[in-house]
């Protein structure tokens, strides 16, 4: 055969090309026997075209399914009949007039063009075959463009793109951290980041004014649907701003990269929410405004009514609040139990419901609606006759997460959600929270946030920081604050948070030094990328956007890593495998 190399790709040819001699190289997609005349769909990632074959060729060659196959033939013109407009390819045929086959391929696992779901093991296993199917390709083609579009935008005002070191010591996020060993300096670790933190607050000590990275950052935490061990931020820092400047600077850029890699435009600024109101208003620091259905504070209603539960509840400092369904009260009694097993799922006690009128209303909070307690009830909830208004009674962290959840569940069930891409600025986070286990006082952050008082005077419990979040549709898309520049304020908000002048030395000692040499005041903010491609890919599991992710045990079951290591490579880094760690090296 002459040159076996495309002159095409699969899914250029179109009615102009009809009448010329063509190359294309391709999987085979399909392949059809139409009696005497044979149909091939050859793919590769810009479409497919079908190939036609008569009866010689095709007892001639060979193939089958995902076989690559180098196909030369003359374009043709399809008979109107036969015109597939749902393929920009489908006004045309390529007549082969010759075919070879490049390399044979294994019956595929699974079917790349099926609406049949694999097992995600199986998917994930033959990660390669996987990534053939389209909703897999149009993925990975989207986060790449994002993805340079996001450079684009920084580059635009000035951001300079510095890497920084993987191989590095412990920068704290609240997980744990991937150690590896030391060769050279037998009994001693280096950590991979958790994020570049430490280090691009140290570019702008630099002088770097402007940081920008695509950052890979290791995380050993529990996984979930929007959380890997090894993910990618979009991480940067600005010097002499403050949290305005680092919002206006993300908006700019978000405009920017929405309207080049999507046609989307977005409209800024973004709304903002304190802290404080978001839980108030939403039960959540990451709410979804893209409905309504806000939390309403009931304690007055519930002091004046008769429920004890409610009144135990205020009594012991708990909070009232309900939410209201519209149209709810065509529910059924099922259902609603069923929403109420939901709200326990977030360790609420019960599920208080009533379908409101002014008449009393029905359900379990209907008589403690005698007179006028009804009228007023609605009023309080917004409610019309024919709502369905759920209350929680509980600590506040309950009554909130529990509503939170509740609230997102209505939506999303009873079709509540408008399309659109609402962003928001969620700010004045606490700066600590305390530890549930062990009481102590842990960031709410990254200890490196600015608080709101320098003095940091009163109850660490009060103190609230310069942190902010980004929230995009309900999903918290990206962290930061502005940051600490004075050493001795570091010093002290390392003591509250319990680490002592010893262990700030020996951990974070370089940091210290570097602030103690001419720091600007600073802040930054990081994106999770995979979250941010999922989310405008349309995609809810952050797996279906990275190439090779892991599982929920943090492994790669087409690499099958992590995996055991030779006995001569553990003694290269002087470690010895004690207990279960031993048994395993057994089985190897
Ligand atoms: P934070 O820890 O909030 O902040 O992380 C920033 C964003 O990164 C994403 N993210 C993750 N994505 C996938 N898998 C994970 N395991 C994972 N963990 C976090 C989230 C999150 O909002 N250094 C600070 C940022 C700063 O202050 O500038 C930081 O890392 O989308
Ligand atoms: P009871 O009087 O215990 O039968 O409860 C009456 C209603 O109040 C039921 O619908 C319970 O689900 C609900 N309920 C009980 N405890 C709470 C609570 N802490 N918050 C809201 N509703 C509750």
């Amino acid at each position: 055969m002459s040159d076996w190399r495309r002159t095409h790709t699969c899914g250029e040819l179109r009615k102009e090309h009809v009448g010329q001699e063509v190359v294309l190289n391709g999987w085979v997609h399909r392949r059809r026997d139409h009696g005497g005349i044979f149909f091939v769909d050859l793919r590769d990632r810009y479409g497919v075209t079908q190939v036609v074959l008569d009866e010689r060729l095709s007892d001639s060659v060979k193939f089958s399914s995902e076989y690559v196959l180098s196909v030369r033939g003359k374009v043709e013109e399809r008979e109107p009949q036969n015109v597939n407009p749902d393929r920009p390819t489908g006004e045309i045929d390529v007549v082969a007039e010759s075919i070879e086959v490049l390399s044979a391929a294994e019956t595929p696992p699974f079917e790349i063009e099926s609406d049949v779901e694999t097992a995600v093991e199986t998917r994930l296993r033959y990660r390669f075959v996987d990534l053939r199917r389209a909703p897999m390709q149009k993925n990975i083609l989207h986060r790449g463009r994002f993805i340079s579009a996001l450079r684009r935008a920084f580059e635009a005002q000035g951001f300079v793109d510095v890497e920084t070191p993987v191989l590095t010591k412990a920068t704290p996020e609240g997980a744990r951290d991937y150690l590896v060993p030391s060769r050279v300096q037998p009994g001693k670790f280096f950590a991979l980041p958790q994020s570049p933190q430490i280090f691009k607050q140290i570019l702008m000590v630099s002088g770097f004014d402007r940081y920008y990275q695509v950052a890979r950052c290791f995380r050993d935490e529990d996984l979930r649907a929007d959380r890997q061990p090894d993910f990618t931020q979009l991480d940067m820092e600005m010097a002499f701003v403050e949290e305005e400047d680092v919002w206006a600077c993300w908006e700019r850029v978000l405009v920017d990269t929405f309207r080049d890699a999507m046609e989307v435009e977005l409209s800024t600024p973004f709304p903002r929410l304190r802290y404080a109101e978001a839980m108030e208003r939403y039960g959540s620091d990451k709410p979804d405004t893209r409905f309504e259905m806000e939390l309403v504070d009931v304690a007055d209603w519930a002091q004046r009514a008769s429920f004890q539960v409610f009144h135990k509840v205020l009594e012991a400092g708990g909070r009232v609040k309900g939410i209201t369904l519209q149209g709810g009260a065509a529910l059924s009694r099922k259902e609603i139990d069923a929403l109420g097993t939901y709200v326990g799922e977030f360790g609420a006690k019960g599920l208080a419901w009533w379908k409101a009128a002014a008449d009393g209303g029905a359900g379990p909070l209907a008589r403690f609606c005698e007179g006028d307690l009804a009228g007023e009830l609605m009023r309080a909830m917004g409610a019309s006759e024919g709502d369905l208004c759920l209350f929680v009674a509980d600590a506040e962290k309950v009554c909130h997460r529990a509503l939170g959840e509740l609230r997102v569940h209505l939506g999303r069930t009873r079709g509540l959600i408008r399309e659109g891409w609402n962003f928001l600025w969620v700010t004045h986070f606490p700066l600590f929270e305390r530890d549930e286990e062990t009481g102590a006082w842990t960031s709410s952050h990254h200890p490196f946030t600015a608080p709101e008082d320098w003095e940091l005077r009163g109850d660490p419990g009060d103190l609230a920081s310069r942190a902010y979040d980004l929230v995009l549709n309900g999903w918290e898309m990206g962290s930061g604050s502005v940051r600490i520049h004075r050493a001795e304020v570091q010093q002290r908000v390392f003591e509250l948070l319990g680490i002592g002048p010893e262990e700030q030395e020996e951990k974070f000692g370089f940091l210290l030094e570097a602030l103690s040499y001419g720091a600007p005041p600073h802040g930054g903010f990081a994106v999770g990328l995979d979250r941010m491609v999922a989310m405008t890919a349309g995609v809810d599991n952050i797996r279906d956007v990275i190439a090779f992710p892991k599982t929920a045990t943090a492994t790669d079951l087409m690499c099958g890593a992590p995996s055991t290591v030779r006995p001569e490579q553990l003694a290269d880094v002087h470690i010895r495998l004690t207990g279960r760690g031993l048994a395993r090296e057994d089985e190897a």
